[in-house]
């Protein structure tokens, strides 16, 4: 008994102390068996299911079908139900009027923002810093929570080296451990401090796994690598996100190894839950078990229900699978009633770690809702961190930052558009809420300006052209704002071209022909190849979309109130056909060499991107030394290395310090670069400062050539620099 109670005791220090991976609090293990006991098998499936109700874009409905179903106790779980009044009503339904009583969880995609929207996840991903975006989520989930929502479908966290696939906007790039340090501090943001907490929600990492390397680019497309490129380059952000305490986790629509991931025990059951030790729940993505007749593993949608089950799965998403065939497969002794306790268990507790069973109501304060949306602070947030996402990708003769007085023409389709800036799954986010780029301008100079649509996004109509070359040639400077709809890039949105669309390619051409300064502003979902506006263009600036604030961040950026720092998290290529294309690529048996045919090349094109993985100029400049490398052996410093870092320009800037490793002969083969770690300096004009990274021995191994994960003795490169190729360099042997 005393020993029972010391290891009790034990284990609940050691989730306050080191509150990282979910761990179903033991307080509840009573309440949620005796509530077990209760239930028929019919209410325990109920809990199993989650359905969407049909939110359209004329406002919540509640068809009598699905509030039968909470009734009923067939559904225990909702997503695309928020407000506080809506969420109320269906909360209600479940606690007065079904037979035990037990709260809905509510599910919604918040993504980047509720209300307030921030940056697309990809535009965030370009700051490099992860206390903002731990902020940018956090207010997120506050939001949300005000809203009556307990769940969101994020963060995405599937590594992408594929611009053609639109998902991309929803991830953190292209680039493993950048992508576990943004998909950790996302989680921590959501999460909050604790699970229960009003400004918090349940967070699911997904798309578990490798949905974000689909053949060809092609959403839903099938997914085929080795083991030690799943487990090197994809597993990573997902493990990271568990490790940060993420609460669910949703399974993508792909298959891995011949079986989709909804339906894959190895992934679910081996690597998730037992290597991982993962303790929340799985759904699955929408109709994802369904979809696995399709996908040809499986005759029908009852022996679906029984191969997603038994892979681990616990909650059904929207497919009605497990309401209409699972107590069938208990009866024929396809699926065990055990193992359904054990997944009703891991959903219940969530339930009671929120609160719900205490007060199912906790997050439909009508007040809250009122005075957290949108709010002047979350507003503040949000245009800092766009700032921040921003990145410079060319600035000739020093065009930008722009100076007060000069004469401004804005040009172009995305000008004064404010719809398609919060970007691609915008929440409950209002296009009128947005700070179009022209309003940002305008706000800041304080007078009109002379604003030329030009042509659509997405069109062959130039007969906006000679308006907008008129005013270009009156103007001192033009800004021209180009890009995707928001509906370009997400789910189901892949492209075969990569440039900009319609005609606004010519546009800025035709611009730049005029002689006068010409800074592009882009707004986009995904890395483009615009290899002509590169060359002619006087700057550019990625801006992604950057939802509410983007207008003022722009404005902050255009006119130097803020110095860009963004860097990107995606190699832009120079062309479609470069694709995929990644910075840590291996070296070949034949590297390549523009002097050599018979190298890993192209002969019609380089085999560089434009920009690579990192890059991001800053109106200042900075000039690296060589790092030195000692190794410590300790623990926590098995390698430290330090790097001096000057800014040789005239005004203060802050840089994000990378540094790479190469191992030098592996067991097989290793990348030409990888990144190991990351920090922003500041620095006055003139100063320099050294920087000193800590790397572990974790930072040096892989998955050798008998897949266990280690370390092996040999010499390493080590690179720093402020881009992925632009890097001082020196060596250790190890
Ligand atoms: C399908 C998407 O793949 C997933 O990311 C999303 O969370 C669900 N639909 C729910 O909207």
């Amino acid at each position: 008994m005393r020993t029972h109670t010391l290891i009790t005791l034990l284990i609940l220090l050691s989730q306050t102390l080191f509150a990282q991976k979910y761990q179903p609090s033991l307080q509840n293990e009573k309440k949620v068996n005796a509530l077990l006991a209760k239930m028929t098998l019919d209410e325990k499936i109920g809990q199993l299911t989650l359905y969407t109700t049909d939110w359209g874009s004329t406002g919540p409905t509640i068809r009598e079908g699905y509030k039968n179903d909470i009734r009923s106790g067939a559904c225990g779980n909702l997503f695309n139900s928020h407000t506080t009044e809506f969420v109320r009503e269906l909360q209600r339904v479940a606690v007065e009027e079904t037979r035990l009583k037990i709260p809905l969880l509510f599910g919604f995609d918040v993504i980047h923002g509720y209300k307030t929207i921030f940056p697309i996840p990809l535009g965030e991903a370009s700051c490099w810093d992860m206390n903002a975006i731990e902020l940018s989520a956090h207010i997120a989930a506050k939001e949300a929570a005000a809203a009556g929502l307990n769940w969101t479908f994020a963060p995405m966290v599937d590594v992408s080296r594929d611009p053609r696939w639109g998902r991309v906007m929803e991830g953190a790039g292209e680039d493993t451990y950048l992508g576990a340090q943004i998909a950790a501090a996302r989680v921590r943001g959501i999460q909050g401090k604790k699970l229960g907490g009003t400004d918090a929600l349940l967070a699911c990492v997904k798309h578990y796994a490798a949905y974000g390397a689909p053949v060809a680019g092609r959403d839903y497309n099938t997914v085929d690598m080795s083991e030690r490129f799943l487990r090197e380059y994809y597993m990573p952000p997902y493990q990271a996100a568990v490790e940060a305490g993420a609460a669910t986790v949703m399974t993508s629509f792909n298959d891995y190894d011949g079986v989709p991931a909804t339906g894959n025990k190895y992934l679910i059951d081996n690597i998730l839950r037992k290597e991982w030790g993962f303790k929340g729940f799985v759904v699955s993505d929408y109709t994802g078990i369904n979809e696995m007749v399709n996908h040809g593993v499986v005759k029908d949608e009852k022996e679906a229900g029984e191969l997603a089950f038994n892979a681990g799965m616990d909650m059904d998403m929207q497919g009605s699978i497990f309401q209409r065939f699972l107590k069938q497969s208990v009866k024929e002794g396809k699926v065990r009633e055990a193992d359904i306790n054990l997944a009703v268990k891991r959903i219940l507790h969530l339930k009671y770690d929120l609160g719900l069973f205490d007060d199912p109501y906790k997050f439909c304060n009508a007040e809250r809702e009122k005075s957290t949306l949108l709010s002047a602070e979350n507003r503040a947030a949000a245009r800092d961190i766009s700032r921040k996402s921003i990145v410079l990708l060319k600035n000739d003769n020093q065009t930008l930052p722009l100076q007060k007085g000069k004469k401004v023409a804005l040009i172009g389709p995305l000008a004064a558009n404010k719809s398609e800036l919060i970007g691609n799954w915008n929440g409950a986010g209002n296009a009128n809420d947005c700070v179009s780029l022209r309003e940002g301008l305008e706000k800041y100079l304080g007078t009109t300006i002379n604003t030329i649509e030009a042509c659509q996004v997405n069109s062959t109509d130039k007969s906006g052209f000679p308006a907008a070359l008129d005013a270009a040639k009156n103007a001192d400077v033009i800004i021209v704002a180009v890009g995707e709809t928001a509906m370009m890039s997400g789910e189901a949105a892949a492209r075969a071209e990569i440039t900009l669309p319609g005609v606004q390619e010519d546009l800025v051409l035709q611009l730049c022909q005029t002689g006068k300064p010409v800074v592009v502003v882009l707004m986009n979902g995904r890395p483009l190849a615009i290899p002509n506006i590169a060359e002619k263009a006087s700057a550019i600036l990625e801006t992604w979309w950057l939802g509410t604030e983007a207008g003022n961040a722009i404005t902050d950026v255009l006119y130097g109130e803020y110095n860009p720092t963004g860097k990107l998290p995606m190699s832009f290529p120079r062309t479609v056909g470069q694709v995929p294309i990644y910075y840590n690529h291996k070296s070949t048996g034949r590297p390549y060499d523009p002097n050599s045919k018979w190298t890993s090349k192209y002969i019609d094109q380089l085999n560089s991107p434009q920009w690579p993985f990192g890059f991001g100029l800053s109106y200042t400049t900075f000039e690296f030394g060589a790092p030195t490398a000692k190794a410590t052996l300790s623990k926590d410093a098995f390698v430290q290395v330090s790097v001096t870092v000057s800014n040789t320009g005239k005004r203060a800037g802050t840089e994000t310090v990378q540094l790479y490793i190469r191992d030098l002969v592996g067991s097989v083969t290793r990348p030409v670069k990888e990144l190991k770690s990351f920090q922003q300096v500041t620095l006055q004009p003139g100063e320099s400062r050294v920087v000193t990274f800590n790397l572990s021995k974790k930072d040096f191994s892989f998955y050798r050539k008998n897949m266990r994960f280690g370390m092996e003795s040999g010499t390493f490169e080590i690179m720093t620099g402020g881009d992925s190729e632009r890097l001082t360099r020196t060596t250790i042997t190890l």
